[in-house]
């Protein structure tokens, strides 16, 4: 057990793969694995065990925001041994070229939490970046599926209500997309030399003010969830 776990030592697997909706993590454990347990229940956090192809793969639950990814990210290291971390969230898209329904691999997470200044003691911008492997691996099969993958920047915003936040200047720049998470877990995986991708889909565009449909978002969440398993076999 640790502090937001009540797993036992041995029951997450080595690789986890991180949506921020606990009943995505359910849906991803019912839907892609097979001989599947639930190993937490705590704050409604549902985690649970199975198998792919064989290999076992965990799903955990972790909440919005880079804070409460932490917690989760943390945990899984220190605790529970977890060497691979991949998020399947989603996205609101700031470059126009990026499309309702793409599926981004966050190369890079900028953001405007304080945590790496905190970190690094106001000493440098800390970069924080996907794992090389993960990333390639992950492009490769998007790309063999014929799949409308980008690969780029990402903006991990502290705020989704954020009016004075220049989103123009933010796409000029080159940030493909919007989300909360990705820059905690790159920089818990640096911390701890281990291994992390954020993938995501992009349900909305936040220039445009375009919006995918529920059906929509579920098939490209589903294509993601393939890329995501598939890399993680590699
Ligand atoms: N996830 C999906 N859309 C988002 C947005 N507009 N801002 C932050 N995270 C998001």
């Amino acid at each position: 057990m640790s502090v937001h776990l009540e797993a036992k030592k041995g029951e997450i697997a080595k690789t986890v793969l991180m949506p921020g909706d606990p009943l995505r993590a359910k849906y991803i454990a019912e839907t892609f694995l097979e001989d599947v347990k639930q190993y937490n229940t705590v704050r409604n956090a549902f985690g649970y065990t199975g198998t792919y192809k064989g290999q076992e793969i965990s799903v955990q639950g972790t909440g919005m925001g880079i804070p409460s990814l932490m917690i989760y990210g943390e945990e899984l290291i220190q605790e529970y041994g977890v060497e691979n971390l991949i998020r399947v969230g989603s996205a609101g898209a700031l470059k126009k070229e990026v499309k309702i329904r793409d599926v981004v691999l966050a190369q890079g997470a900028t953001t405007d939490s304080s945590i790496h200044r905190h970190i690094f003691n106001n000493q440098v911008d800390f970069a924080p970046i996907a794992d090389f492997n993960l990333l390639r691996h992950s492009y490769d099969i998007g790309k063999e599926k014929g799949m409308a993958i980008r690969v780029g920047n990402v903006l991990s915003a502290d705020r989704f209500y954020n009016e004075e936040l220049d989103k123009q200047k933010l796409a000029d720049y080159g940030i493909m997309a919007v989300e909360m998470e990705a820059a905690g877990l790159y920089s818990l995986a640096a911390k701890h030399n281990k291994r992390a991708l954020a993938l995501l889909t992009i349900s909305d565009h936040i220039l445009t003010g375009e919006e995918t449909t529920s059906e929509e978002r579920q098939t490209t969440f589903n294509d993601m969830m393939i890329i995501a398993l598939e890399a993680a076999l590699r």
